[in-house]
């Protein structure tokens, strides 16, 4: 969507992996969808170095409403109990900590998960109450809605977002719900499209994702870039069932791919190495390179793949950089679960600047492997269900 916004993929955090749709806030006063766990969030995302590093967005996910809207104006409301202060007032909260703030709705007649009012027959009144309330991005998903109300729902609110005057990112869960999307359409319209089911917090449900990824990366990544994404769901790093090989799998591939970087965790307790994980600067910089071409799969096998993405700089040969993931899938007869070495020619991935590139390995920040040229092999050893990540920047000509 050409609306100015998201220039590189969003960064932020969302509850929903996570916290689900915890409503009962006397017997889980921490994990309860309240206006308590978004300033702890809020506080968090500045206090432990997150916003600087570029999670922006804090974006309440479902369960925030009351199950009716106002009988007078038919406003949506903010759950009394959970939300005293109302919506204006956290919108305030998390601005005033240099931070945006997203709000969740469903263009049907109910939320997909607690069942609360729809967007369906009041698309402009509710896009004009986030407006007023400071929304800077609306995720709007896909439920209790006809193939139908969606096609014309998702266009239509838009549209409704885009009168309000204010800017705010468009998240749609439209292909989700399609069993042929066209993507094309649908990137004229959303900042950002789930193209996948929910993710779940563990290697085989990114594994699931990135699989899809590369069965319709031929259309997946023809409507991508500046402004209009693909969004395979949150990054789940920093929960109970990712390994560390695994987490590093989600950032490395999620970076690759272009996704909306949106974490779902309890920031209090990500623990020190997962943290270093999600702030890590180099592979940040990767996801959020300017060119904003994604990245794709370029070699498969029962037990590895290679993904790559072309980034910035460029040499006067108009040759690209490129990020480079090199994943372990195991499924070995032998120590399914070991690690192993992978090696390629690197003109054999597309890699063919006559001038070379410099290597560096990116999660070992500034660990420089020195000049790899066209025609030279690249051994790597990569852990079992893990990956390695390298950024070869392309030299220039002398
Ligand atoms: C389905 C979406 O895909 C999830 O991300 C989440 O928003 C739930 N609905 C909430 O009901």
């Amino acid at each position: 969507l050409e609306n100015g916004l998201a220039r590189t993929p969003p960064m932020g955090w969302m509850p929903f992996e996570r916290f689900q749709c915890t409503v009962d806030c006397v017997h889980s006063p921490r994990d309860c969808i309240s206006e308590s766990l978004f300033k702890r969030t809020a506080d968090l995302l500045v206090s432990e170095g997150y916003a600087a590093m570029g999670f922006q967005y804090l974006i309440i996910d479902d369960c925030w409403m009351e199950s009716f809207r106002d009988t007078i104006t038919q406003k949506l409301l903010p759950d009394r109990e959970r939300f005293p202060s109302g919506m204006a007032a956290l919108s305030h909260y998390i601005h005033g900590r240099g931070l945006k703030f997203g709000i969740y709705h469903d263009v049907g007649r109910k939320t997909c998960m607690f069942g609360g009012p729809g967007a369906l027959g009041h698309f402009q009144l509710d896009a004009q109450t986030f407006a007023d309330w400071g929304a800077d991005y609306v995720k709007l998903d896909g439920c209790y809605a006809t193939g139908y109300e969606r096609d014309t729902g998702y266009p239509a609110f838009g549209k409704a977002m885009n009168r309000t005057g204010r800017q705010m990112v468009y998240s749609c869960s439209w292909p989700f719900y399609k069993e042929k999307p066209d993507y094309r359409l649908i990137a004229k319209h959303c900042n950002l499209w789930r193209f996948a089911t929910d993710i779940k917090d563990s290697y085989t449900s990114v594994f699931e994702i990135m699989e899809l990824y590369r069965r319709n990366q031929q259309q997946l990544l023809a409507h991508a870039g500046p402004g209009r994404w693909n969004d395979p769901d949150m990054l789940v790093l920093g929960n109970f069932h990712l390994s560390y090989d695994a987490s590093r799998l989600q950032m490395a591939i999620w970076s690759v791919i272009a996704a909306p970087l949106i974490m779902t965790n309890d920031l209090e307790t990500v623990r020190p190495e997962i943290k270093q994980l999600l702030q890590n600067r180099e592979i940040i910089a990767i996801n959020q390179d300017l060119l904003g071409i994604p990245g794709r799969c370029v070699r498969t096998s029962k037990h590895f793949q290679v993904w790559l993405r072309p980034v910035t700089p460029v040499n006067d040969l108009g040759k690209h950089s490129f990020a480079v993931a090199f994943v372990n899938r195991g499924n070995f007869s032998h120590c399914p679960l070991c690690p192993r070495q992978f090696e390629v020619v690197l003109e054999h991935l597309g890699l063919d600047s006559p001038t070379g590139y410099y290597v560096v390995d990116l999660f070992k920040s500034s660990r420089h492997l020195g000049m790899f040229k066209p025609n030279d092999a690249f051994s790597t050893r990569i852990n079992p269900e893990g990956v390695t990540f390298y950024k070869f920047t392309v030299a220039p000509l002398l």
